[in-house]
């Protein structure tokens, strides 16, 4: 019984939340949280890791989480819907299980009935961003801190090798579909493309004065900045 009226409060709770999650973090989230972090020593060189697969928290899980769930009005560090601020590597680890590969956040996130998260008008996570979830996981779900320091793999550079990843962690979870903040879609390479052709991508990356700083409480790294540049000024490379 207990576990019904749980579930009903769970229903409710979403419910009442439905269309009230803008896409607006109110706090910057990228740094200061927990940073007990191991793995400094042994990155192989790449920031985002790829090089030794090795799955950093801070750069890889973490923006993941915030530009789907931790968007305001919703899991953010002010509205915690739910009693959930899902910022914080604690927070997030509760919400998986390495051991038995389950837990409420693949749950709710591969769910396709009511109980999905993000809900509508937000678009579902996709694959991809299932699969750095698992393989996060499979890896003990550990807090792995990846900075510049570690080196910055910045070589061949082209859109599925390196920039692709950075949009769909990064920006990927408020600029598509209906609800694609500012009406700007980040989903593909023509996208991505003739966003930075056309418009304020590099100034908002940048957060420069005069633009939208993105991503909405962070900031890319200086290393993924520069794989944008190099992919710029290289002419696009897909
Ligand atoms: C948490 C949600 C969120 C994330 C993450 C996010 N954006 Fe945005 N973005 C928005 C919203 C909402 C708007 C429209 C309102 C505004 O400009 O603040 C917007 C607007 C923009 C604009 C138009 C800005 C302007 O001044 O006209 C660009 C370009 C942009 N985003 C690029 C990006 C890029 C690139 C990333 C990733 C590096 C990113 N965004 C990440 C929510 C987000």
């Amino acid at each position: 019984m207990r576990k019904l009226a749980f579930l009903i409060l769970i229903v409710l709770a979403i419910a009442i939340q439905f269309n009230s999650c803008k896409h607006e973090p109110t706090q910057p989230i990228y740094n200061g949280t927990d940073t007990t972090g191991n793995g400094h020593g042994n990155n192989n060189g790449s920031e985002n890791n790829q090089t030794n697969d090795s799955i950093c928290f801070n750069t890889q899980i973490l923006p993941l989480i915030v530009n789907n769930c931790a968007t305001s009005g919703c899991h953010d560090a002010t509205s915690r819907v739910e009693g959930l601020n899902l910022t914080t590597y604690s927070a997030i680890r509760r919400m998986v299980n390495p051991t038995t590969m389950k837990g409420s956040l693949l749950s709710v996130a591969q769910s396709t009935g009511r109980n999905r998260m993000p809900p509508p008008p937000m678009a579902p996570m996709d694959t991809a961003a299932i699969n750095l979830i698992k393989k996060w996981m499979t890896q003990g779900a550990l807090n792995r801190i990846c900075t510049d320091a570690n080196g910055c793999d910045s070589s061949n550079v082209t859109y599925s090798s390196k920039i692709a990843s950075i949009v769909n962690t990064n920006c990927k979870g408020c600029h598509q579909a209906t609800n694609a903040g500012g009406g700007i879609s980040l989903t593909s390479y023509a996208e991505v493309k003739s966003s930075v052709q056309n418009g304020t991508f590099m100034c908002t990356v940048h957060q420069n004065a005069g633009c939208s700083p993105m991503p909405k409480g962070g900031k890319l790294t200086a290393c993924d900045i520069r794989k944008l540049e190099i992919w710029i000024a290289n002419g696009y490379p897909q």
